[in-house]
């Protein structure tokens, strides 16, 4: 199976991790990951049933009482450990990341740190569950507020991002001294593999940590069991909106705690103030970041009247000279989409916005050749005139497409912007302070780039407002999420 040239080939254990064993599906079956570059297969790993989701939920309920009793110093220390390997390992991890999820090479071993920089700030943040000592209001009492862990976490998690999703949700849990049960993808399920054996070698004792591989038929009936368990404390989930919904309605009977990271459909507006080039390479960092395939991609660009042609075309010059490939060209930008699903809705986006009157500056058609194998590759695309009846203004397109709209006034921009269902990014480009305030404050979403196209760091809190959903990661806020609040109350003193 090690056709990848890993350093460590035994980052590809093949098997799911439950308790201290890892193991293979209770019935044997497998689950096949293909390369979407070429499409082939390379490697397999365990096709989790509900048997397996039980056995999870078991050990990490099992192994509950004791890790969040294991000083915060010593979980801290463990989480040091993970953070240190991980980047000791951002070669291998980085190849496994571009060959299951296609994006460069360069971009893989960059979200390899990026996840460990999650692992890194929730080590710190261990030592940080602070609770509060309140001021009693009669005499004789002492109030506190303790923070303690949720429980038993499901960890549910997104393809775009195999190893910085599965960083962002393990490390807080354990940070909080929760233990956790998790599905990755089942489009991208070796980076987690490879993450959770670093994980048993940083020392997370067995049961901290429980990972179900499954495919897409098989996934329903392992989150069912988590759904249904009133062990499972908690779900937090990266992926779309009607699936958070499900996942929300199904944990209603057993009042789950929930972290939803759903979808996004962000505006970028560019005012006739904002420095042009510094707005291009806004949208450059934003749109085109894993190939458009981000949660937080801007998926509507807004431009001011009289700048708007001066940004369109300085925006096509940029975007012409992507170069697209494969993860293994160093010369690749843009790698292929996910899978044929993902290009053919990309595909349709384009149908449908042309049909209603777009017109296409660069790109707007798959992409085939011999080295684009798979067929599952985009041109990267602007199209001007988009309004909001289309397709690509109404839901996330999770491609290469930057679609323009040009608007007058700032009321209508902001209008525009917020004329959807959701609220996780948005970005304006503007050199006038007050318009930054006010804009920045009418805008609905749960984050805001101001002159600004890459805004993910660990220590800034990542979510949405509206339906693309709630809780949040990274930042102090991400530890909380993991915690609740009790209060005690002595009295008699
Ligand atoms: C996402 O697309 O869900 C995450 C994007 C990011 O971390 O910047």
């Amino acid at each position: 199976m090690n056709n990848l040239e890993l350093g460590r080939a035994d980052l590809l254990p093949g098997a799911q991790l439950i308790g201290e064993q890892w193991r293979q599906a209770s019935d044997g079956r497998r689950l096949d990951v293909s390369n979407p570059a070429d499409g082939r297969v390379f490697a397999s790993v365990p096709d989790g049933s509900a048997a397996d989701a039980r056995a999870a939920v078991d050990a990490a309920s099992a192994a509950f009482a004791s890790w969040r009793a294991t000083p915060a110093k010593q979980r801290a220390a463990i989480l040091k450990r993970w953070n240190d390997l991980i980047v000791a390992h951002q070669e291998d991890l980085g190849r496994l990341i571009s060959r299951e999820q296609g994006k460069p090479l360069a971009e893989g071993k960059g979200e390899v740190l990026y996840a460990a920089s999650y692992v890194e700030w929730f080590a710190e943040e261990a030592t940080r569950a602070n609770g509060d000592v309140i001021p009693a209001p009669v005499p004789g009492r002492r109030m506190f507020a303790l923070k303690e862990p949720v429980g038993v976490v499901a960890a549910i998690t997104p393809w775009n991002f195999p190893a910085a999703m599965i960083a962002r949700k393990i490390a807080p849990a354990l940070a909080a001294g929760c233990t956790v049960v998790c599905k990755p993808a089942e489009d991208t399920p070796l980076t987690s593999l490879a993450l959770v054996r670093l994980a048993q070698e940083a020392g997370v004792p067995g049961g901290v940590i429980n990972i179900v591989t499954a495919s897409r038929e098989r996934t329903p009936e392992v989150v069912d069991v988590w759904l249904g368990d009133s062990r499972v404390r908690k779900i937090t989930f990266t992926g779309s909106t009607p699936v958070g919904k499900h996942l929300a309605r199904r944990s209603a009977d057993t009042l789950k705690k929930l972290s939803l990271e759903l979808g996004g459909n962000a505006p970028f507006i560019v005012f006739d103030d904002a420095d042009l080039d510094a707005a291009v390479e806004g949208v450059m960092a934003a749109k085109f970041r894993n190939g458009g395939q981000t949660c937080v991609c801007p998926n509507r660009i807004y431009v001011q009247d009289s700048v708007h042609d001066a940004f369109v075309d300085k925006l096509a010059a940029r975007v012409g000279a992507l170069k697209v490939g494969p993860a293994t060209d160093p010369a690749s930008q843009i790698g292929p989409m996910i899978n044929e699903r993902a290009v053919s809705k990309i595909e349709r986006h384009v149908q449908d916005a042309v049909a209603r009157g777009a017109r296409v500056v660069v790109g707007g058609r798959r992409l085939q050749g011999a080295d684009l194998a798979s067929g599952n590759y985009f041109a990267p695309t602007v199209l001007v005139a988009a309004t909001a009846d289309m397709e690509c203004s109404i839901e996330e397109t999770f491609g290469p497409v930057a679609p323009v709209t040009r608007f007058v006034t700032e009321a209508e921009a902001v209008a525009a912007a917020n004329d959807t269902a959701f609220g996780l990014a948005a970005y304006f480009y503007s050199t006038d302070a007050r318009r930054i305030w006010r804009v920045s404050e009418a805008l609905e979403a749960g984050i805001v780039g101001v002159n600004e196209g890459a805004l993910a760091a660990e220590a800034a809190p990542f979510g949405g407002v509206k339906e693309s959903g709630y809780g949040r990661e990274g930042s102090v806020h991400g530890l909380d999420d993991y915690l609740h609040t009790k209060y005690v109350c002595q009295g008699q003193l």
